[in-house]
C-alpha cells in the first residue's frame, strides 16, 4: 500500500488485530474490531460490513475513517475517506464467498481511499506519518 510493504503486510496478516473508528454526526467517536479490514491496492481500503450497525450508519454520515493494525509491537494507522458502500460487483462477490464459507453473510463491503498513513509503533517511530 502506497508501496509500503509493511503496513500491507501487517493488514493482510489474519494474526494482526485490526480496528476501524468512524465517527457519527454528532462527533461522537465509535471504534470497532474487524478482522475482515483488507488491502485492496495501493490506494484503497476495504471492510465488510457484517454484523456492524452503527459503524455503518456512521460511515454514511461522516466519511472518514481511522484504520488500526496491530500485531506485538509493531502498529499501523491508516486514514482514509469513504468511497462506496459496494453491495455488488467483483469486490463484493469474492468477499461474500469467503464469508459464505464461515456460514456469515456480507450486507456490504465499504471502500476506502487512503489518506494518511502512520507508524504507531512502540519504538523510535511510533507517530511518525508514513504517508
Ligand atoms: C475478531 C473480531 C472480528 C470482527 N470482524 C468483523 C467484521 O469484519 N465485520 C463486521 O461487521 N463485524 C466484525 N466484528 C464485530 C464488530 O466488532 C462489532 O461487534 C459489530 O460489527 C457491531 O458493530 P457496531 O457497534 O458498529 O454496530 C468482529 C468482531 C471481532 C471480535
Amino acid at each position: 500500500m502506497k508501496n509500503l510493504e509493511a503496513v500491507s503486510k501487517l493488514f493482510q496478516d489474519p494474526a494482526s488485530v485490526k480496528v476501524i473508528t468512524t465517527v457519527s454526526k454528532e462527533g461522537e467517536p465509535h471504534t470497532i474490531v474487524a478482522g475482515s479490514i483488507m488491502v485492496v491496492d495501493e490506494n484503497t481500503m476495504a471492510v465488510a460490513e457484517v454484523f456492524m450497525n452503527t459503524t455503518s450508519a456512521n460511515l454514511a454520515d461522516n466519511q472518514k475513517v481511522a484504520l488500526l493494525a496491530v500485531k506485538g509491537m509493531e502498529s499501523y494507522l491508516v486514514n482514509a475517506t469513504v468511497e462506496k458502500r459496494h453491495t455488488d460487483g467483483g469486490l463484493f462477490d469474492t468477499i461474500s464467498g469467503r464469508f459464505a464459507a464461515m456460514n456469515m453473510v456480507v450486507k456490504a463491503v465499504w471502500t476506502f481511499a487512503v489518506d494518511k498513513i502512520y507508524d504507531e509503533s512502540a519504538g523510535p517511530n511510533g507517530g511518525k506519518q508514513l504517508f
